[in-house]
């Protein structure tokens, strides 16, 4: 498999503020690829780039620098854009068309003859399980979930060889979500890659294949799913409760650990360190302090607490 996706150092900076004029950096030197045949996600907390990457990658907007290929070509080509598809994330459309009448309409984008775009109309409402009973209803009659799949749908039109979703499930009762999962991964059994962004980890766990974290406009984190999972249960962190004397007595008299942490709790204070060899230091304090051991326990991080990690930008221990 070869990369159908390839950002290089790609930035975007942009300009806010009317009278005085200044820059905020949305999204800083990105490198990233993406293998032909993958369901990738793209995640973070909302503001961390994700829709800004994407809108680069459309051609939508243009970076301040860097540069990326999709299928091999610069993102500059006109013609490679054909082969790909679009979900973004706020769908808007033409309010007074119908579905129907809408999806005839990129089908005809396409150069597709009216019976083709008649069948193909047909078959992506049916695929994205949008209601039969709306497909002859204007737009703007619709929820923001019936947008989504009509969105969807959209994206779909011109059978793209790799297809760009932002917020797929955004809007989605959890049926829908469901529906809208299914419909992804047969996307990708069907042989066209699939780049979705999320803002929720529980979306892109059970879809992705390999998964990039951002964190305020750079990569935090990029990988197989279960090689971050096994990377974030290695950072074990130890939980020692104590009762009988307050945090900020145990915080002075511990001495600097790397990753250490004290906070108060109702009976007295939870103290943690990130490596179990300063357990003892931490005991000692406890002491100092007055306090009485409750317990000391391992807690294993798990994927979500990473994430949520990676995405506030949070350091451990505080
Ligand atoms: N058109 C814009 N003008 C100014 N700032 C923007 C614009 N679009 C996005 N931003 C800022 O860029 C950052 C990244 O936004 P975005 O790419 O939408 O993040 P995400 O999709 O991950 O939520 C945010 O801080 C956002 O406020
Ligand atoms: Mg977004």
């Amino acid at each position: 498999m070869s990369a159908v996706v390839e950002i290089e150092n790609l930035t975007k900076d942009y300009e806010v503020g009317f009278w005085r004029k200044r820059k905020v950096r949305a999204l800083d030197g990105l490198s990233l690829k993406v293998e032909g045949g993958e369901i990738f996600g793209f995640l973070g907390a909302n503001g961390a780039g994700k829709t800004t990457t994407l809108k680069l990658l459309m051609r939508l907007i243009y970076p301040t620098a860097g540069a990326a290929r999709i299928l091999g070509r610069d993102i500059g080509d006109v013609r490679m854009h054909a082969r790909l598809g679009y979900l973004p994330e706020n769908p808007y459309f033409y309010d007074y068309l119908t579905a129907r009448e809408f999806l005839e309409y990129c089908a005809e984008l396409f150069g597709y003859d009216s019976r083709e775009r008649k069948r193909r109309a047909e078959e992506l409402l049916a695929r994205v399980h949008l209601d039969e009973k709306s497909w002859n209803k204007q737009l703007r009659k619709f929820s923001k979930g019936m947008l989504q799949r009509v969105g969807l749908a959209q994206s779909l039109v011109n059978e793209p060889e790799i297809v760009f979703l932002d917020e797929p499930m955004s809007g989605l009762d959890p049926v829908g979500r469901r529906q809208v999962r299914d419909l992804i991964s047969s996307l990708r059994d069907g042989g066209t890659t699939v780049f979705m962004c999320s803002h929720i980890l529980s979306d892109i766990e059970v879809l992705c294949d390999r998964v990039a974290i951002m964190r305020q406009g750079r990569l935090a984190e990029t990988g197989r799913l279960e090689e971050l999972r096994a990377r974030a249960s290695d950072k074990l962190r130890i939980e020692i409760t104590v009762a009988g004397a307050d945090a900020a007595a145990i915080a002075e008299k511990l001495p600097a650990l790397d990753g250490a942490s004290v906070a108060p709790t109702a009976g007295g204070a939870r103290v943690e360190v990130a490596d179990e060899r300063d357990v003892d230091a931490a005991l000692a304090a406890v002491r100092q302090a007055g306090g009485r051991l409750v317990s000391v326990q391992p807690v294993k991080q798990s994927l979500e607490e990473l994430f949520v990690r990676e995405t506030t930008g949070v350091k451990e221990g505080n």
